[in-house]
């Protein structure tokens, strides 16, 4: 696989990168360039970033194969070593792009890339091939071999090494047939993938790419999430009921401030409907007041108003005193004590009324 290739190329070199390969100028060895037999990764005297050329030294890379490759954290993304256009590539030594091999033409180990495509590429291509092509034992092919077709496999072994420390080996089977299709080793014939659950003894036979450690073909590492209709139909419900929950409960939590509002509305209703009356009473009061014949003297228009003499035969226009308040001149009080007594009898509400006709 290339991607698993590519993770394993990328450990290999930063533990070349830390080991303290050659750096630009060093001398190294072309005859030291080998596949490191545990991840099959290009292995050289030279650091990650530089290559052994010809005479025997290590010079910076001319090209690169990763948008952002290893080792070259010191440098900025415009000083990195250019990509390779499309119908070239970058072999791994990264010395300069070359022109894709054609069928049938050399490349270097799991450099899918490095094979031109096939004219239907875009038929072919699929997740173990790139665009189409692939390469296997160093030599160019087409994933094109239909089933039943004779086929080429190629099986690598690498060794991992896992989180304890200790080492583990594993086989990666590549082959050329079809998307869908893989190579039977035994027989050298394509055969059809395997569905889900049926029994297999490599990755490569199941179309999910994944072979259980039982010898059955397991979901791939990569399919979605399918949630059954039950609980799409349970969690609709779960909102909706506490959607209903939470409504009920701020209803019963407004009714009791809504009902006190209610009152409170009510009560300012009532008063404002008083206050309206007294104003049009008072309205209608100042009215009659001011509607007197002419040339009335305001001594006569008092007369007029609280007119009425006492048995001792003088007006109380004199001292003109609301009509209201005469029952009490007439039970024998002085105007001056009946306020006095209002003010006595009646609560904080009236002796504000009370101190305005004090003098
Ligand atoms: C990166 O640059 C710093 C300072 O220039 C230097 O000390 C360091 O060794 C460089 N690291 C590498 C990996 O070249
Ligand atoms: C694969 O095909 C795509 C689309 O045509 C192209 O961009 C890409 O460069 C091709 N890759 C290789 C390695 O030829
Ligand atoms: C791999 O290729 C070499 C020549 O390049 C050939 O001799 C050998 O038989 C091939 N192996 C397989 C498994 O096809
Ligand atoms: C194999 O293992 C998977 C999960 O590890 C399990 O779902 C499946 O039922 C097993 N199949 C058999 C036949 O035991």
């Amino acid at each position: 696989m290339v991607t698993t290739r590519m993770v394993l190329a990328a450990l290999v070199a930063a533990s070349g990168a830390l080991a303290g390969k050659g750096v630009w100028g060093d001398t190294c060895s072309q005859a030291n360039n080998k596949l490191d037999a545990s991840t099959w990764a290009l292995s050289t005297d030279c650091s990650v970033s530089t290559y052994c050329d010809d005479t025997g030294h290590c010079v910076p890379k001319g090209c690169r194969q990763d948008l952002y490759p290893l080792g070259y954290s010191n440098y900025s993304f415009a000083q990195l070593p250019p990509m390779c256009p499309q119908g070239q590539f970058c072999p791994d030594e990264g010395d300069r792009c070359l022109e894709q091999s054609p069928l049938g033409g050399p490349c270097q180990k799991d450099r899918d890339d490095q094979c031109q495509p096939p004219p239907n590429s875009k038929e072919l291509a699929g997740y173990l091939n790139v665009n189409g092509s692939i390469c296997l034992n160093f030599t160019c092919y087409y994933a094109d071999a239909q089933v039943g077709q004779s086929c080429v496999t190629e099986n690598t072994l690498y060794t991992g090494t896992n989180d304890a420390g200790t080492t583990f080996a594993y086989i990666v089977s590549r082959d050329n047939c079809r998307n869908g299709y893989y190579c039977d080793g035994t027989q050298n014939q394509c055969m059809k993938g395997k569905n889900r659950r049926a029994a297999c003894s490599g990755n490569k036979e199941c179309i999910s790419y994944n072979c259980q450690p039982n010898g059955t073909c397991g979901k791939a590492a990569d399919e979605p999430l399918h949630t059954p209709a039950w609980v799409y139909a349970i969690v609709g419900i779960a909102i909706v009921a506490l959607i209903v929950g939470v409504m009920t409960g701020l209803w019963f939590l407004h009714k009791r401030s809504r009902e006190e509002h209610q009152v409170m509305l009510e009560q300012y209703y009532n008063e404002q409907i008083a206050y309206r009356q007294s104003i049009m009473s008072m309205s209608h009061a100042k009215n009659s007041l001011l509607s007197l014949p002419q040339g009335t003297t305001p001594d006569a228009a008092r007369a007029s108003l609280f007119g009425n003499e006492d048995s001792a035969g003088y007006s109380t226009a004199i001292n003109p005193v609301p009509p209201n308040m005469q029952r009490e001149v007439s039970a024998g009080y002085s105007d001056e004590n009946s306020v006095l007594m209002m003010d006595r009898g009646h609560g904080g509400g009236l002796s504000a009324l009370g101190s305005r006709f004090r003098r």
